[in-house]
């Protein structure tokens, strides 16, 4: 077995609703969450919508803090790091959105978004930095001339492709996908899904798979955790949850769910 690069252990995050003082709500939107990613696997998060899914993201991926809990990367404890250490941390998990469009700059040109994370953590000369490029958008089956075009004159898929190669210019451990291919056509979907198994092959990247396509979910996670209400009602190996469903929550989620013959690969 491959080593943890994550542990998640009883995360929880409340957001106060409503007005401030007696009358607001506390709403325990992920609550005492724990798994743990292997380094080259992937862990589904799967659930209906408001079940806290994307929270975990976030605060996996340091967009957002948790209430309490204990997160570990590659067995250090990022809660407790100091700015320059949780920068690093940073780098190491990077977030994939369910749509590219809105997640990237419409004004920077393809190479210029790609390069820009390298620049920011000073990384390499310019001329160091586009080798880089060019290598990247090779990487997730783009061309070295996209680098000179901007998001708006690329088909979704592409974008998403653009997406996935700034995630990966800082070499991340982890990357936490949300929903990634939820926005694109069904043809599509499965060309991105097997570009993110063949990266994950090549760099031994831990995936969080956030997806309510169960179909998806199924192709490609080697486990699944199912989330109701913020809590964890069921995790497991993939296989396992989908033919011996434990839960009758997971009986109904995979009941709900469109017919499993749809084919990728
Ligand atoms: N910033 C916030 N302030 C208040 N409530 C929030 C905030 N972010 C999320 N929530 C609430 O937390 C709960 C979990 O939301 P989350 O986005 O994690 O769900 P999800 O499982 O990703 O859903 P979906 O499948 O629709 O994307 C929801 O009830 C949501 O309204
Ligand atoms: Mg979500």
């Amino acid at each position: 077995m491959s080593e943890i690069v994550l542990n998640v252990r009883n995360l929880t995050r409340e957001f106060r609703l409503g007005a401030w003082g007696s009358s607001a709500t506390i709403l325990k939107a992920v609550d005492g969450v724990s798994f743990s990613v292997r380094q080259g696997r992937t862990l589904a998060i799967v659930g209906e919508s408001g079940s806290g899914k994307t929270t975990v993201g976030r605060v996996v991926a340091s967009f957002d803090n948790p209430t309490s809990g204990e997160i570990d990367l590659e067995g250090k404890p990022i809660l407790q790091m100091n700015k320059r250490e949780r920068k690093e941390v940073r780098k190491s998990v990077q977030m994939v959105f369910q749509n590219p469009l809105s997640s990237l700059n419409p004004r920077k040109t393809i190479g210029a978004t790609l390069e820009e994370p390298l620049k920011v953590n000073g990384i390499g000369t310019h001329r160091e930095r586009s080798v880089a490029v060019s290598a990247m958008l090779h990487k997730v089956g783009l061309q070295e001339e996209h680098a000179n075009r901007y998001p708006g004159s690329f088909s979704g898929g592409q974008r998403q492709r653009i997406a996935i190669a700034r995630a990966l210019m800082l070499q991340p451990k982890v990357i936490v996908a949300d929903e990634p291919v939820s926005a694109l056509d069904v043809s599509i979907q499965a060309q991105i899904l097997n570009l993110l198994m063949d990266l994950q092959d090549e760099f031994r990247i831990a995936y969080i798979f956030i997806s309510h396509d169960l179909s998806v979910v199924r192709h490609i996670a080697h486990d699944v955790l199912v989330m109701y209400r913020g809590k964890v009602v069921e995790h497991g190996p993939t296989e396992q949850i989908f033919s011996a469903p434990a839960h009758e929550y997971t009986r109904t989620l995979l009941d709900a769910a469109p017919s499993m013959r749809r084919a990728f690969g």
